[in-house]
């Protein structure tokens, strides 16, 4: 069975996702987390910004990025080198957003998360699963919050101060700038899945978005078997 949980930029997706996989002991695929990984190797193998339309899908093999199957998730090698832990940077954050418009980089990535899924059951979060990675997944979720409680949020997720007003207003203002590339990009923008449950999570605690989806998938196996 797959799950998909689509939604714009700190909507809680990803926690959401791995605390739901967790719950029903499913495997959790965080698709942001290959994109960062690729933008992580980019960096690092130093293809100047202006070469990166034209990246071919030989230079994204060079790269050697990959997903292993680790614990209920993935960790995330670039070579020999295990990244999970760099791909949070504010520099790979900076320029996620641009690597993951080009088509190439997401042509590369599609077969790659497809094939995360085979055989097992699996919740996955990102910008297109259920509209492009997996359009027959059994059970598709859409996030949404205002800007401002996901910019809360991510500044409490690094340790910043969430209280003080220049900051929340700038991370207000990152936060917008993602939306819209992420949204208005050619290939496979951020669009809500036609057949998806909604789910606004402005006003819900995290236990409480959880325990939606988890309800609504438990409740899809009671009646599909
Ligand atoms: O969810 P996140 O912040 O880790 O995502 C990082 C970036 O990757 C974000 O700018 C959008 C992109 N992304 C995407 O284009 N498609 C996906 N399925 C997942 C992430």
């Amino acid at each position: 069975m797959i799950v998909t949980i689509d939604g714009p930029a700190g909507s809680g997706k990803s926690s959401t996702a791995a605390a739901v996989a967790g719950r029903l002991g499913f495997r959790h695929l965080d698709s942001g987390a290959f994109y960062r990984a690729l933008t992580w190797a980019v960096l690092a193998a130093g293809i100047p910004t202006e070469h990166w339309h034209s990246l071919t899908t030989a230079q994204l093999d060079a790269l050697n990025v990959r997903g292993e199957p680790a614990g209920s998730g993935y960790r995330l090698f670039a070579a020999d080198q295990d990244i999970t832990g760099l791909i949070r940077s504010v520099e790979v954050n900076a320029n996620v957003s641009p690597v993951a418009a080009l088509p190439a980089v997401r042509v590369w990535l599609l077969d790659r998360l497809r094939s995360a899924a085979l055989g097992v059951d699996l919740v996955t979060d990102g910008r297109d699963m259920g509209t492009v990675v997996f359009p027959g997944a059994e059970q598709k979720f859409y996030l949404v919050a205002d800007a401002a409680v996901r910019a809360r949020r991510r500044l409490l997720e690094r340790g910043e101060a969430a209280h003080d007003p220049e900051r929340l207003q700038s991370e207000i203002g990152r936060i917008e700038a993602r939306d819209r590339i992420d949204s208005t990009r050619a290939v496979a923008p951020l669009r809500r899945p036609a057949d998806a449950i909604d789910l606004d999570t402005t006003n819900l605690t995290f236990d409480q978005q959880v325990g939606v989806i988890v309800a609504h998938v438990m409740e899809w196996r009671r009646v599909h078997g």
